[in-house]
């Protein structure tokens, strides 16, 4: 089936107001004009509004951080089923994601991704759309059935070795409200349960749809001094190889009132422990 159109190019808004209005209709929005960090960071503020609750730089995401950062997930072991964290290369297309998906509810609900300097060739961006998504496979006959396992069956949403203790469907409303639809690489059945075997066949066919939303739905490039502002919980997003060493885009997390869960300080995700319920 087509799912192309789960896939979207955010509109290029101005101003704060105008990103929140249009991130919170159609999930995504891109500013420009903003010249450091620091005036990252201060919009994506600004975004949130009154609903602002922490916000700061999460990492930056450059070829040499990739490789420093890999190289430690890399000595990490295996889990008990063999699988294995891997951050990937800069060469690689990204799996499409949702940011801090490690922290299961402690993962930011805003997403802001500054871009420093645009790779010289590739590193096209893409984002897709969860609900669009689900609406999409829930109107097909043959798909409904995964749309359907996806609102109402609880999955592990861990990483391997770093449980998180709790479970939920790949999509769900959140208390405040908001669209939660979720994908990443180790998504797994709850292990032990009677219908394991018959959910991984769903959680692998939920893989597909997305895998397949990201390779037919179009590609866009953000260029220098330009903001991606992203509904976290409702959007994935990633983009496509490059190789450009001076690439440089700042991945800004922010948590608003609406989040299920706040952290008290930092995440890590190269050692991606769930923090403490306070
Ligand atoms: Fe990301």
């Amino acid at each position: 089936m087509d799912v192309s159109s789960a896939s979207f190019i955010p509109r290029r808004v101005s101003g704060a107001e105008e990103a929140r209005q249009v991130m919170a209709r159609e999930g995504a929005a891109i500013v420009t004009g903003l010249a450091d960090e620091a005036a990252a960071v201060a919009f994506g503020a600004q975004v949130m509004g009154d609903r602002s609750v922490r916000i700061g730089t999460q990492f930056e995401a450059t070829k040499a951080n990739n490789r420093a950062e890999a190289m430690v997930v890399d000595a990490q072991p295996a889990d008990k089923h063999g699988r294995k964290r891997d951050f990937g290369t800069s060469e690689e297309r990204m799996i499409a994601h949702n940011d801090g998906f490690a922290f299961g509810d402690y993962a930011p609900d805003h997403l802001f991704l500054w871009c420093e300097r645009p790779a010289a060739v590739g590193g096209d961006s893409f984002l897709i759309d969860t609900a669009r998504l689900l609406d999409l496979l829930a109107a097909d006959p043959e798909h409904a059935d995964l749309a359907d396992f996806c609102r109402t069956v609880d999955i592990d949403h861990s990483e391997p070795n770093y449980p998180q203790g709790t479970f939920a469907p790949i999509a769900r409303r959140t208390p405040s409200g908001r669209h939660q639809g979720r994908f990443h690489p180790w998504q797994a059945p709850v292990e032990g349960t009677a219908h394991e075997a018959e959910h991984w066949a769903f959680v692998r066919r939920w893989e597909s749809a997305v895998v397949a939303a990201r390779d037919t739905g179009p590609m866009f490039r953000v260029e220098a001094g330009e903001m991606m502002c992203v509904d976290n919980y409702r959007v994935l997003h990633g983009r496509d190889g490059h190789s450009d060493p001076s690439r440089k885009v700042c991945s800004i997390w922010g948590w608003s009132t609406d989040a299920v869960a706040i952290p008290d300080g930092p995440l890590d995700i190269v050692v991606p422990r769930i923090p403490m319920a306070s």
